[in-house]
């Protein structure tokens, strides 16, 4: 089975608004919850595709109680270690102007006993795992070491393991070889230490990496598409033009296919295909990471993997 674990869950709030003058009352024009949190995302995604996965993470409040409800309509199996503090309830604001904002915060408390008991569930889930999904901030009490053990237990076992965080996360778990990490344009920057700009700096630094790691670097570049470079070979990856209404957990939805496929035991080019067919699914939709499972097949049978260079 596919296994998740979401440290920082949560929730995010996506208010469309016009426009944003300050220090007036904004009306919102829509309002909608949905799921916040790469790995649940993913999750929540890949039930939507009617694949069950294994929900780990640490969860508190009302809002881990809605995060988990998101996923328990999915059909996902949630195993959350209930911890101090709050999970994450995030803004998102969409402004008719053409922008996006997310505005974040970090509300959950986990001490060591936590951290024990979240280990212990974890390798437990490995005995059964296909492949893990692993990523996103960390909540207060955690440090990037976390990434490191969780990765290499995994890596220990023959799992592969699909990570997506920013710095310092990324650098630390890459320590560990993961199996295919995703930046997108600022993670891949704040990783190599400089501007990422075109399709061939991707390109150059996913070579460096696999070199370095022998991990598979998925760049995803927003309204760029997506690079991707293989032991052997590279692709770029063109978006589908769609109007795009949310692309908060676009890149969320290029983890689920690519754990779909690894999971199922397809091609890599199979789980890009479903990835960037789901990416494009969810932008259309206004909640985070929304996509209907018809739309995700209909646009993965549309994607292009053009070679690169
Ligand atoms: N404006 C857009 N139009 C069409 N497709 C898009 C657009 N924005 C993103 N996508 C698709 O979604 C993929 C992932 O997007 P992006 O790079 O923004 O991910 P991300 O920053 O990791 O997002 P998140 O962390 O919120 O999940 C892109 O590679 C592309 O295929
Ligand atoms: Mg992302």
């Amino acid at each position: 089975m596919i296994v998740t674990v979401t440290a920082n869950t949560g929730i995010d709030y996506i208010a469309f608004v016009k426009e944003l003058p300050r220090g007036k009352t904004i009306r919102a024009t829509q309002m909608v919850e949905s799921i916040s949190g790469k790995p649940s995302d993913a999750s929540w995604i890949l039930g939507e595709l009617g694949v069950t996965s294994h929900a780990l993470g640490f969860s508190a409040g009302p809002n881990g109680d809605r995060a988990a409800g998101f996923l328990r309509d999915k059909g996902v199996q949630i195993d959350y270690v209930p911890v101090g503090g709050e999970s994450r309830r995030n803004l998102i604001l969409i402004s008719e102007e053409g922008w996006q904002t997310a505005i974040t915060t970090n509300s959950l408390i986990v001490t060591e006993e936590h951290l024990a008991q979240l280990r212990a569930k974890y390798i437990d889930a490995l005995k059964h795992a296909s492949v893990v999904v692993l990523g996103g901030t960390l909540p207060a009490g955690m440090t990037p070491a976390f990434y490191v053990d969780y990765i290499a237990l995994a890596r220990a076992r023959g799992i592969p393991v699909i990570f997506d965080a920013a710095e310092p996360n990324l650098s630390a778990g890459l320590t560990s070889y993961p199996t295919i990490i995703k930046p997108n344009q600022d993670e891949l920057s704040g990783l190599i230490g400089r501007p990422v700009i075109l399709i061939d700096d991707a390109y150059q630094a996913g070579l460096t990496l696999y070199q370095q790691y022998g991990t598979i670097t998925v760049t995803t570049l927003g309204a760029e598409g997506g690079l991707v470079v293989l032991r052997d070979r590279a692709y770029h990856i063109p978006i589908i033009p769609v109007p795009v209404v949310n692309a908060a957990g676009a890149g969320d939805a290029v983890l689920a296919g690519l754990a779909y496929a690894l999971d199922k035991g397809l091609p890599i080019e199979d789980g890009l295909r479903v990835g960037f067919g789901a990416a494009t699914a969810t932008v259309t939709q206004p909640g985070t990471a929304q996509c209907t499972r018809d739309d995700v097949f209909r646009y993965a049978e549309q994607v292009q993997l053009i070679p690169y260079p």
